[in-house]
């Protein structure tokens, strides 16, 4: 097992490439099943959420190989219908090969992924959107078992009452095989699903309205394979962009698309950034402690959730107190107890943290819960004084791309090391 070992102090300062989107790729890869050929997917980030769904997408009968940032993808025997539980369990989304599998083989038995440190997940919507064109699903051992009848989902007009990412791209990918036209009402507008449905397009599916709360999707009969390239990851641009704010350092972030982090700079200039944006670039510079802020979680174009952890982080150094609400994940608190370890003073009411910022920080031994949750203590350990043992950072590895060297490359004082520490 690694932790990383941290000692703060010093300023960030310098320029990074950004990785490719971490949860587009994931939503990108299983939508490979719906047309069998090969694939090169560009810009892939080379982190463990990856290598875990090319696993599950071997056990299904493809091959993938990923070559630096290359992922080759060969689908042309990926005629298996079944997703174990042993696969799915290790990431959340791998639930996306439902929808694929269920379109192009007209059955799907797919583990159920279970719930995530912070509290539950449903897929609900998954399996109500399912239903809705045409699918019978039954629950059995912890199994999804699906079922098109007559062997061909139809288009359906299918209502989200929540608007959900997952869901969005799993009917997304299984209407685009479906006999007529679906209508998605409510369908989430995070540019990864934006992303996704382009992706789909390329491959000859038929979509109106991505970007908009309705999507509409003429069924087709075949799809074709194709390469693409990846979008940047905007919660790892947005988590180096604060933790440059948060060492009062200067960083320039290449590959970013600025657009997709409007909610984030937004708040980093109320925060008292100075933030130069350009078409694939963002230039932060900071001079000060921050202004306290308060900030609600909400679907996109909003402030994303997967920020809110590192946003706590960096409102520890404001004068006075910040709210942060988060309405999407509502038990999503995970790493606030740990900041309190390292001498921060953040309340809990309910889904909202209170921090009443200024406190001084001083290292300890942290303890890792959840991707986002290990990126707001890899934050904290940047500006404590003295050093701080992060454990458990297999949680941060899944979805962050060689981060303790972008961070080295920025001047921090960080190191992964081989511990027994659990
Ligand atoms: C995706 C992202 C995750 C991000 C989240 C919200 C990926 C791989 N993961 O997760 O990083 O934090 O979007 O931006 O892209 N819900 C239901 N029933 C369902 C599905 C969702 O009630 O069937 C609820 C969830 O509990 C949550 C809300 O809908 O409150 C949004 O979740 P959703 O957008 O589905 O998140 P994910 O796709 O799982």
């Amino acid at each position: 097992m690694d932790k990383f070992v941290i000692e703060g102090g010093g300023k960030l300062n310098g320029k990074i490439k950004v990785s490719g989107s971490k949860n587009c790729s994931i939503a990108l890869i299983p939508a490979m099943l719906l047309a069998p050929g090969t694939y090169t997917l560009s810009n892939t980030p080379n982190l463990r959420d990856v290598w875990t769904l090319s696993r599950l997408m071997s056990e299904l009968g493809a091959f993938c190989e990923l070559n630096g940032n290359d992922l080759f993808v060969d689908t042309r025997n990926a005629n298996s219908t079944y997703a174990s539980y042993e696969q799915v369990k290790r990431m959340r989304a791998s639930f996306y090969v439902l929808g694929p599998i269920l379109a192009r083989h007209g059955e799907a038995k797919v583990s159920l992924p279970g719930g995530c440190a912070w509290g539950p997940r449903p897929v609900d919507l998954h399996l109500k959107g399912m239903e809705k064109l045409g699918a019978e699903i039954e629950i059995e051992s912890g199994y999804v078992i699906a079922k098109a009848k007559n062997g061909k989902l139809e288009g359906a007009k299918i209502h989200f009452d929540i608007s959900s990412v997952g869901a969005t791209g799993n009917v997304l990918m299984a209407a685009t095989l479906a006999k007529g036209t679906t209508k998605i009402s409510n369908a989430a507008l995070e540019p990864e699903i934006t992303a996704l449905g382009r992706f789909l397009i390329k491959m000859g599916a038929k979509i109106d309205g991505l970007g908009t709360s309705t999507i509409e999707i003429e069924g087709v009969d075949e799809l074709k394979a194709v390469n693409e390239t990846n979008i940047p990851d905007r919660i790892e641009a947005a988590t180096f962009l604060i933790a440059a704010a948060m060492t009062q350092g200067k960083i320039e972030l290449t590959n970013v698309n600025p657009y997709h982090l409007a909610a984030v700079i937004d708040k980093l200039e109320e925060a008292g950034c100075e933030i130069d944006v350009n078409q694939d670039t963002i230039v932060l510079t900071m001079n000060d402690k921050p202004k306290p802020t308060d900030v609600i979680t909400s679907v996109y174009p909003g402030f994303p959730t997967d920020v809110q952890a590192q946003w706590n982080a960096f409102m520890l150094l404001a004068d006075g107190t910040s709210k942060i609400t988060d309405n999407i994940y509502t038990d999503r608190f995970k790493h606030v107890p740990e900041l309190n370890r390292l001498g921060a003073d953040i309340e809990l009411v309910d889904n909202c943290a209170i921090i009443n910022g200024g406190k001084k920080l001083s290292g300890a031994t942290v303890m890792s819960s959840d991707l986002r949750a290990s990126a707001a203590l890899v934050l904290a350990g940047l500006i404590a004084e003295g050093n701080t043992d992060l454990l458990r950072i297999y949680h941060l590895d899944r979805g962050y791309e060689l981060m303790e060297n972008k961070l080295l490359d920025l001047g921090a004082n960080i190191k992964r090391v081989k511990t027994e520490e659990f």
